[in-house]
């Protein structure tokens, strides 16, 4: 069963290029709403009547497929809030990774920027686990376009709520305000948490 969340805080107020008001409307109103949402539909998934499941409508179906929605909303978010508040300066494993599988981190950043104009809610940079490559994908919603058996990395959101405030419809110098607080420790914490280092090592071995 899903645990009961909580809404995690932002561990900063403001960012070179993003206001105390975008970041704190879209963490506490957008983010925080979320929460919420996933802890009440997993209070009405207890009670739903399962024998009146039906693939038109069914409140099962409904709470099953806005669960998707507002799950993976949280799980984007808290990655998103997470890898920011850093210098912008891509080091460490994960950069070895993209400058392996992408020729260079100037071309992995062109790529990522230019997914990030295309898209229409994510970018997430992620480590696929049945491959072992790293990987840009695009989400036109928090549930469209979601990868299995890949782990988020590095994740952008370009939902016009993550930047309006700030920057109008400029989305182009919201990705490079994204950037340039880019923190890559903590994606490079993701990377050693989930042993990505040894895992790409032991799988390009037995290949
Ligand atoms: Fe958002």
């Amino acid at each position: 069963m899903i645990p009961t969340l909580e809404v995690k805080p932002l561990p900063y107020t403001s960012l070179p290029g993003l206001s105390e008001n975008q970041l704190k409307q879209h963490h506490d109103v957008l983010y925080g709403g979320y929460v919420k949402k996933v802890n009440e539909i997993q209070g009405k998934l207890k009670d739903v009547d399962l024998s009146e499941a039906n693939a038109t409508f069914s409140m099962v179906r409904e709470l099953k497929l806005e669960e998707t929605f507002a799950v993976d909303a949280v799980k984007l978010h808290e990655g998103y809030f997470a890898n920011l508040g850093g210098n912008g300066q891509a080091s460490g494993p994960v950069l070895d990774m993209i400058n392996e599988d992408y020729g260079s981190y100037h071309r992995w950043e062109q790529d990522f920027r230019a997914a990030g104009m295309g898209s229409r809610g994510w970018v997430v940079l992620a480590y696929d686990l049945d491959w072992n490559v790293v990987h840009n994908f695009s989400l036109d919603a928090h549930n469209f376009g979601d990868i299995f058996n890949a782990i988020p990395l590095f994740i952008l959101d370009v939902y016009e709520h993550a930047y309006f405030i700030d920057y109008g419809t400029n989305r182009k110098d919201y990705i490079s305000a994204f950037m340039q607080n880019a923190n890559w420790d903590y994606v490079n914490g993701i990377v050693e948490k989930y042993g990505l280092v040894n895992r790409r090592k032991m799988m390009k071995k037995a290949a």
